[in-house]
């Protein structure tokens, strides 16, 4: 029971990658707070979180692109809980087009949510984490290969691995851990709704598609005192998708 004494905010808990950590949190005795854009959703998310084993969980309606929700969601936290031990910045959102149909609302939002969201939380967890902890930043392998029409995702992606590198520096005298997963082909609403994947523009094999329970514990790990000599590192997890040429 990795987490019995720990409480965790996954942003972006109310599905997919999000939601399968936020249960393997609770499975390893986590209490959970599941921050996101669509509050039913978070709610009978963390019903099912808390069927999953956590002792007990927190539904907080937030858009990470809001400083003020952010702020709010860490408030919240520390006053039912009285601690914050780990986060994860989970919540994203892809927009596809070419760059020169692209419009800067777009570019903004797409940075809005992948990284300006992992900043706030990232900068609110440093001023109210009082024992040490760990973040883990969720970013994909579009950070380092990507497709077409997906440049603000990608750009995005990339500058949350640079923070990550960043807050890993600042963290470590605070005795915070921060670090990153690059997911690959995961089996989610994400992945499947992606044009570029639907018009085969990307290929993707079957065996090159992980389930989110596999990302899950990646996070988990990377969360955990398992890996307490793991700092600013960006962790792959594609099934080896990338490893081949
Ligand atoms: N699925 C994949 O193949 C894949 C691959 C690489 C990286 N990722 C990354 O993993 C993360 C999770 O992806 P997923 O596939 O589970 O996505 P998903 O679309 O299935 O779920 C995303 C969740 O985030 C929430 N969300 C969206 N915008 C938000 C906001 N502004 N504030 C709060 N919550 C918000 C949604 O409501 C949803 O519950 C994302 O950061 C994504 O970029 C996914």
């Amino acid at each position: 029971m990795r987490f019995s004494d720990k409480v965790v905010i996954v942003t972006g808990a109310a599905g997919g990658i999000g939601l399968a950590s936020a249960k393997r949190f609770g499975l390893e005795g986590g209490r959970v707070v599941l921050a996101d854009l669509h509050p039913d959703k978070g709610q009978s998310a963390a019903l099912e979180v808390k069927k999953a084993g956590a002792p007990d969980t927190l539904s907080v309606a937030c858009d990470v692109s809001k400083e003020a929700d952010v702020q709010r969601c860490v408030e919240e936290t520390i006053s039912k809980f009285g601690r914050l031990d780990v986060v994860v910045n989970n919540a994203g959102l892809m927009i596809f087009g070419p760059i020169e149909e692209l419009t800067t609302a777009q570019w903004l939002r797409v940075f809005s949510v992948d990284l300006m969201g992992a900043f706030y939380f990232t900068r609110e967890a440093f001023r109210r984490m009082k024992n040490g902890g760990a973040i883990v930043n969720v970013s994909s392998i579009h950070a380092v290969e990507t497709s077409p029409s997906v440049a603000a995702y990608a750009a995005a992606k990339a500058a949350l691995l640079s923070l990550t590198r960043s807050s890993a520096l600042e963290g470590k005298p605070k005795n915070i851990r921060v670090n990153a997963i690059l997911p690959g082909a995961v089996d989610t609403p994400m992945l499947w709704n992606n044009p570029n994947v639907k018009s085969g523009l990307e290929q993707i094999q079957r065996t090159d598609v992980g389930k989110p329970e596999d990302i899950a514990a990646a996070i988990a790990f990377l969360a955990s005192d398992d890996a307490k000599f793991v700092e600013g590192a960006s962790l792959r997890v594609d099934g080896g998708r990338l490893a081949q040429l």
